[in-house]
């Protein structure tokens, strides 16, 4: 059996949104595949956390049930992967037995997934965009709600690189944050501006740079993320870290968001910083 999972990326209102505030997120065009392997390899040597394990053991999977995974997505860069394989294998194991899932139980399935990748901390908008895909607007505890636009979204996905901190680590420190409650009111505020913006075609540059300086200031983007951003902004693009965040090494991924991206290409480029393209909504 064969499935596969797409990656995400948050629009607006992460580390807010374990607070209980809206998020807006959206699956992109890469992803994860698995497929079932008949006593195949239980050892998968990247998954520190077990995750693939726990993943075929949260779809009933015995010990003779391997699979095979193969991810265009980063691992710990903010594009899903944890959610993405872990609902990659829990759907391709109960094909696989003959009991395929509906979105909702593999949404809940995946969760369980994906709490043990964010220290049990998830708001669940990784699973809800992965499982779900398209555009969604979700908020914790409430029925997920997709959101169609007028017109689709090109958005440049830049690799700031890899976080060193884990995605629990960076909830914990945006949670010490002695300003958090304001912050992540101000935060909920322009994502709900956004989401009104957005699905009437109405340009959102101005609200990505408001979030995106306030993920700075809650104090979950390294300086050369911040750096970056910063100068993409002075070009007159929006861009803001997009995930979880990280401070000593990489930020993870960076959304930058404009009409042409040739001029951001070329500084890109020029630091030898690694992007890809991608498309979200219609
Ligand atoms: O999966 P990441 O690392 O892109 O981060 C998820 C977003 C957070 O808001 C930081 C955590 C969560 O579960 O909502």
């Amino acid at each position: 059996m064969n499935s596969f999972i797409p990656g995400k990326i948050i629009i607006a209102g992460e580390h807010a949104v374990v607070e209980g505030e809206l998020a807006l997120v959206a699956s992109i065009d890469r992803g994860v595949r698995v497929r079932v392997v008949e006593g195949g390899q239980r050892e998968f040597g990247k998954d520190k956390k077990g995750l693939v394990g726990r993943a075929i053991e949260i779809a009933r999977g015995d010990e003779s049930i391997g699979v095979e995974i193969e991810s265009e997505l980063p691992v710990g860069s903010g594009l899903g992967s944890s959610a993405a394989v872990g609902a990659a294998v829990i759907r391709a194991v109960r094909e696989h037995l003959g009991k395929p899932i509906n979105k909702e139980e593999l949404f809940n399935l995946t969760m369980e997934v994906e709490q043990l990748a964010h220290n049990g901390k998830s708001s669940g908008v990784d699973p809800a965009a992965v499982v779900y895909g398209g555009l969604i607007a979700y908020r914790k505890g409430e029925e997920i709600k997709k959101l169609q636009m007028p017109r689709k979204r090109q958005v440049l996905i830049v690799l700031t690189g890899k976080a060193s901190e884990s995605t629990g680590e960076m909830i914990e420190i945006a949670a010490n944050n002695p300003e958090k409650e304001r912050i992540f009111g101000e935060i909920g505020q322009v994502v709900e501006e956004m989401r009104a913006r957005l699905v009437v075609g109405e340009e959102v540059i101005d609200l990505i740079n408001k979030n995106g300086v306030m993920l700075e200031e809650l104090g979950v983007v390294s300086e050369g993320a911040r750096g970056l951003a910063e100068e993409l902004r002075k070009m007159g693009y929006g861009a803001k870290i997009a995930g979880a965040g990280g401070i000593k090494s990489g930020a993870g991924v960076m959304t930058v968001w404009g009409e042409d991206f040739a001029r951001a290409k070329i500084l890109l480029d020029n630091r030898h910083i690694k992007y890809f393209e991608t498309i979200i909504g219609g």
